[in-house]
């Protein structure tokens, strides 16, 4: 063996032994009699796959004030805010940005992200860029690209020929962004376009889709229509979709199973959707997410991605799956300890489903790619985002972070503060 991980909890809080070889998981179980050129003692602490962020824009992150802060909140603003922007988007900057957050995410054990390009640029400087990011980062990020049409596939003249440009150049998924365009009807035929492009070229979808506080903005319907007609069950997924949020319920209960029946899988973004969202309304304002624990009830995939890290929409963030989990626990009212774990599995296996990532988890055979944290099972490390002791890719360790301890001098209490439960 290459490595040992001994006395590890695992997500199902049992404990054992995990022992790597060549990359992969060769054998869990408890006492292993095995030995290796390296052993670690998780002492306990919990070993999960990496985290895996089904949404993100690497395109635009790090770039927060330029050329300026967003005054609104908005999303619209955010969206003339890049648009300002796109025109100076430098190639090196761009790749040196996104290289910077890539750092960060190896750091944080984000081993997987897929994240949208913009493709309204007709230069495709940043489809270009994120393409030379993604060879650069595969030893230790799986990236996945999604074409990404932000100005409107029919609202912005050259998106469709840019999008296909750019899938033909090895971006992988097919994206859009429907509640943008300037009718409902022209957003309902860019769905059907899209999906219609991804069946015949063997694509998964990932649309931007009625990220909105309008009730009536329903082009999921619209969505599962197509992914139900095209047969790519299992293949598509809504992101936002917080348009649901406002919906009328007695819609909702008829959607619900339209969705699950097309195999359509949903990505919530928390921190970003309780930051955009209601922003016009006075009080009470809504909180905008999408309905995330009546998709799950639905039996439908839901994901919490990042959406944003400093950026025209967004001026926080680090790349912290467990502060999205945490969010998202939040907002949703989740705090059963299924509904936390939930969440925690909203960060992890959920998004590596939707991705399609091929030998991901926990069993033999699987990669050894694994993440021990500060905290004794799953609900312990979003209530700490709980720093990532290691990070392991392919069997080598890439990262590692002290756990956080303070040292007291208290009155009659001396010592230091673990801020674990005792075990
Ligand atoms: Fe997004």
């Amino acid at each position: 063996m290459d490595l040992i991980i001994r006395d590890a909890t695992l997500p199902d809080r049992t404990r054992a032994d995990i022992a790597i070889a060549a990359g992969r998981i060769a054998a869990i179980g408890t006492d292993l009699a095995l030995h290796a050129g390296q052993e670690i003692d998780a002492g306990g602490n919990l070993v999960t796959p990496p985290f895996v962020d089904a949404h993100f824009h690497m395109d635009a992150t790090l770039s927060y004030g330029l050329p300026r802060v967003n005054q609104s909140g908005t999303l619209l603003e955010g969206i003339a805010l890049w648009g300002e922007l796109k025109p100076t988007l430098a190639q090196e900057a761009l790749i040196e940005r996104a290289m910077q957050y890539c750092d960060w995410a190896a750091a944080r054990g984000l081993l997987a992200i897929r994240t949208h390009v913009d493709v309204c640029d007709d230069r495709l400087l940043a489809t270009e860029s994120l393409l030379e990011v993604k060879r650069r980062v595969a030893p230790y990020i799986d990236m996945q690209l999604v074409a990404f049409p932000q100005d409107g596939l029919l609202r912005s003249p050259t998106a469709f020929d840019n999008l296909k440009r750019a899938i033909a150049m090895g971006v992988d998924v097919v994206g859009g962004i429907p509640h943008f365009e300037r009718t409902m009807a022209d957003g309902a035929e860019s769905v059907r376009l899209l999906c219609e492009f991804a069946a015949d070229k063997g694509l998964r979808v990932d649309m931007h889709c009625d990220e909105s506080d309008d009730p009536l903005s329903r082009h999921i319907e619209t969505l599962a229509y197509h992914a139900n007609r095209l047969g790519l069950h299992g293949r598509v997924a809504g992101s936002h979709l917080t348009s649901m949020h406002s919906m009328d319920n007695y819609y909702v209960s008829k959607l619900l199973p339209l969705i699950r029946e097309a195999g359509v899988a949903a990505i919530a973004n928390p921190l970003i959707n309780i930051t955009l969202q209601g922003r016009h309304d006075t009080y009470p304002k809504r909180r905008g997410m999408t309905r995330v624990p009546e998709l799950m009830a639905a039996g439908i995939d839901v994901a919490f991605g990042h959406d944003c890290v400093m950026d025209p929409w967004y001026g926080l963030g680090s790349g912290d799956m467990l502060e999205v989990a945490h969010m998202g626990l939040h907002v949703a009212q989740m705090t059963s300890q299924e509904g936390m774990l939930a969440c925690f599995n909203a960060v992890t296996e959920i998004p590596a489903r939707i991705l399609g990532l091929e030998d991901y988890g926990l069993q033999p055979g699987c990669h050894a790619d694994l993440v021990i944290l500060d905290a004794g099972d799953p609900i312990e490390a979003i209530r700490l985002r709980a720093a990532r002791r290691y990070v392991i890719r392919r069997g080598r360790v890439i990262s590692q972070s002290p756990a956080v301890r303070a040292s007291l001098d208290l009155p009659g209490r001396p010592g230091t503060v673990d801020f674990r439960l005792a075990r």
